[in-house]
């Protein structure tokens, strides 16, 4: 069971460690592409609130069932519950996401991996056509970057070279964001990216929809790292003397900005490089658009760098984004590797055998989903269309069943350990915060708005996901 656990040294080192974790390809790939599909300005909007209303609430919750427990999801869950079997139920949904997160995670890396590898031998100007990355992603080559992503990643859970990983994100993080502000005020120089900003930033209401709704929460829940355990398990090493109440603000404020920055950056470049965009085209945008349009914006600098000063600049970007998303992949494949060493006595060196095995067998399956194998390109039909293995997974486990385990976090947080227990945990090393209005809003929410709304979301995503039916219709929306 429970082994003693390390503790974070500073409340810097937890911020450091959760904002690496948040921080990753949900930020810099998925919501650029989330943002530019469902109406720029308007999805912005909802996200922002979104993040600050529903998602804070329950990223403290999750923080202070780990820090009161000391475990891990599973172990919270049962320890707050008294050992309950449907409580334990939940923490398992808590370690099966992060798993199937990885699965189709570690796939988009190796698309950065390569796109990385590509730059660096000179083949920006590829690259930067837009049917490359349906060459990419359907060509068994790409199992060559796989095996070494794999081998490096497992190498560094085994290792235990996480704590130098951690050192380098001080470093590394913060040049991503100066480079992102870089690239954008690049991109404003560019004809027709204004038309890309006032997307962006001017909010049209008469796009909000169902599908606004969902994605805005559910790409909130994801880019925060929320509902699938990895807050509980960080904050099992979150210090007593620390305020679990500001760090989290600092977690969500750094994830928030960075995901903000992207598409800052995407955004205006679709215009500028597509001059006659119709935002109504944009609905349909995969995460494809990332992969054209970032090898085009650095393709256009090359009038003032020339083409070696392009490619060093999109190297070094690809770089930085790889970083970004393998320190997201090492928090998420540690959630089951912690779960089978506390609870099934496993050492660590067979569960992180054990997780590279798994992980690595569904992954190939997500690698053979964009034409390899008509098997798995075919996979299953739902929601009005035939989808591939990789789309299941990632709709299910990036989408739909992290509002549910919100939801299970927030009542459980709000009904089982209650307001006493979970507020005393807040009020842990920030006695000022007992009564305060922070206080009274988390407490009032978590038991009010906050379950209804992710219910309702849950509910709306799986009808809107596998029966293409939105229920939001009946409210016109
Ligand atoms: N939140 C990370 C991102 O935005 C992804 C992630 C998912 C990290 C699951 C950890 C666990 O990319």
């Amino acid at each position: 069971m429970a082994t003693a656990r390390g503790q974070f040294s500073s409340r810097l080192g937890f911020v450091l460690a959760a904002a690496g974790s948040a921080i990753g390809l949900g930020n810099l790939v998925a919501f650029p592409v989330m943002a530019s599909k469902n109406g720029g300005g308007v999805f912005l909007f909802v996200y922002l609130l979104f993040v600050a209303l529903i998602c804070f609430p329950v990223l403290l919750a999750e923080i202070a069932m780990g820090r009161n427990t000391q475990r891990n999801p599973v172990g919270a869950f049962s320890a707050l519950s008294g050992g309950h079997r449907g409580w334990r139920l939940a923490g398992k949904l808590a370690i099966l996401t992060p798993f199937m997160i990885a699965v189709f995670y570690t796939i988009v890396t190796v698309w950065i991996l390569i796109y990385l590898m590509r730059s660096l031998s000179g083949g920006l100007d590829t690259l930067a056509d837009p049917a490359t990355f349906e060459q990419v992603v359907g060509s068994p080559t790409l199992f060559i970057p796989f095996v070494f992503l794999q081998i490096i990643l497992f190498t560094i859970l085994l290792g235990g070279v996480k704590g130098g990983i951690e050192r380098m994100a001080r470093v590394l993080m913060p040049t991503l964001a100066v480079m992102l502000i870089g690239l954008i005020l690049f991109v404003m120089t560019l004809e027709n990216a204004g038309l890309g900003i006032r997307y962006y930033l001017v909010p049209d209401f008469s796009q909000l929809d169902g599908g606004v709704i969902n994605g805005a929460l559910n790409q909130a829940f994801f880019s925060l790292s929320l509902g699938m355990g990895i807050l509980i398990t960080y904050g099992s090493y979150f210090s007593r003397k620390d305020r679990i109440v500001e760090s989290g603000k600092m977690v969500a404020i750094a994830d928030t900005s960075i995901a903000f920055l992207a598409g800052l950056l995407i955004l205006p470049a679709i215009f500028a490089f597509d001059p006659g965009t119709d935002p109504d085209d944009l609905s349909t945008s995969s995460v494809g658009l990332i992969f054209t349009y970032l090898p085009q914006i650095f393709l256009s600098m090359q009038d003032v760098v020339g083409y070696f000063g392009a490619s060093v600049a999109a190297s070094v970007f690809f770089a930085l984004v790889l970083f970004a998303a393998m320190t997201s992949m090492v928090s998420i494949l540690e959630i089951p590797i912690s779960y089978m060493i506390d609870e099934w006595d496993f050492s660590r060196r067979k569960a992180v055998l054990t997780q590279a095995g798994l992980v690595s067998l569904f992954s190939v399956g997500a690698a053979l989903s964009f034409g390899m194998s008509s098997f798995f390109t075919d996979f299953i039909p739902y929601g009005g269309g035939s989808r591939s293995f990789f789309d299941l997974i990632a709709d299910t486990f990036s989408e739909v069943i992290l509002p549910l385990v919100g939801f299970l976090v927030c009542t459980f947080c709000a009904w089982r350990w209650r307001q006493a227990g979970f507020t005393g945990e807040l009020s842990v090393g920030h006695e000022s915060f007992r009564g305060s209005w922070t206080d009274r809003y988390i407490n009032f929410s978590l038991r009010t708005f906050v379950p209804v709304v992710l219910l309702f979301v849950f509910i709306n995503s799986v009808a809107e996901k596998y029966f293409a039916v939105n229920l939001l219709a009946v409210f016109g929306l």
